[in-house]
């Protein structure tokens, strides 16, 4: 049974940023409360940096149970870690730089090897023993949208859209938006996750937004669409400019 998303508009990027922010302490708290850890998998992007850097500084920075925090990544530029596009660098800039998590608590997609498909079964084993510690889910997986509906490094009409149902880790080879060369989370594992948070913002992405949350189902036009949790909750945060398209209704 899949729950009905949640949609919160607010005037801006900033506004997005900081109730984002605010979410993420507040289930972080009740997951470290309840389990002792809570596991984040984060996505890159231009959209979640602000989110980052308020999370990274206080009075937010010291609201969250660092030490309790298992992180990986939603999706990886297949690129050196001190690439500018890498999202594991925008991440370490951000917010590790400034949040006190324990490095052996840090996943970074691997990108040294050479074969990426090595890299993603390698990813794959050790989200899996993620999973195996907190209850065989990952409590929040945040997410961006592209202009095209993709999500995370699932783009659109490409076979890595369907991979079996064990297989939380994809290789994706060719992907529109560069770098060609990808590793993503794949449906399965983001559907398997508590708490789903989806951040957009801006006027360009109006029209696939409207597509994605008020259109018909056309998933492997529209992957976003393929996020539907299985057992847990799937939030929209947007800006005004973003959401300019959508039923009144919402
Ligand atoms: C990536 C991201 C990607 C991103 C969307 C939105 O590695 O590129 O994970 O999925 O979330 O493309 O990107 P923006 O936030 O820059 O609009």
């Amino acid at each position: 049974m899949h729950n009905k998303p949640e949609v919160i508009i607010l005037p801006d990027a900033a506004a997005v940023a900081q109730a984002a922010a605010e979410r993420i302490i507040q289930l972080a708290q009740a997951r470290v409360a309840a389990t002792g850890s809570v596991s984040l998998a984060l996505s890159g992007g231009s959209t979640p940096q602000a989110l980052y850097e308020r999370l990274g500084q206080e009075p937010l920075r010291s609201q969250m149970p660092w030490q309790h925090v298992y992180l990986i990544w939603a999706d990886e530029r297949y690129l050196p870690p001190d690439d500018p596009a890498s999202n594991y660098r925008l991440v370490r800039e951000t917010l590790l730089a400034h949040a006190p998590i324990p490095p052996e608590q840090i996943y970074p997609v691997p990108t040294a090897y050479a074969d990426p498909l090595e890299a993603a079964a390698l990813y794959q084993r050790q989200v899996q023993s993620l999973l195996e510690v907190g209850q065989g889910q990952l409590d929040l997986v945040l997410l961006g949208m592209g202009g095209d509906g993709h999500t995370a490094s699932l783009f659109p009409h490409y076979p890595e859209l369907h991979t079996p149902d064990d297989q939380l880790v994809v290789a994706v080879a060719n992907a529109p938006k560069p770098p060609p060369q990808r590793i993503s989370l794949t449906t399965t594992a983001i559907n398997r996750a508590a708490h789903v948070l989806f951040l957009v913002t801006g006027a360009e992405k109006a029209t696939m937004l409207q597509a994605v949350l008020e259109g018909p189902a056309e998933p492997e036009q529209l992957p976003a669409q393929l996020v539907r949790p299985m057992h847990g909750t799937l939030t929209w945060i947007i800006d005004t400019a973003a959401g300019q398209a959508l039923n009144a209704s919402v």
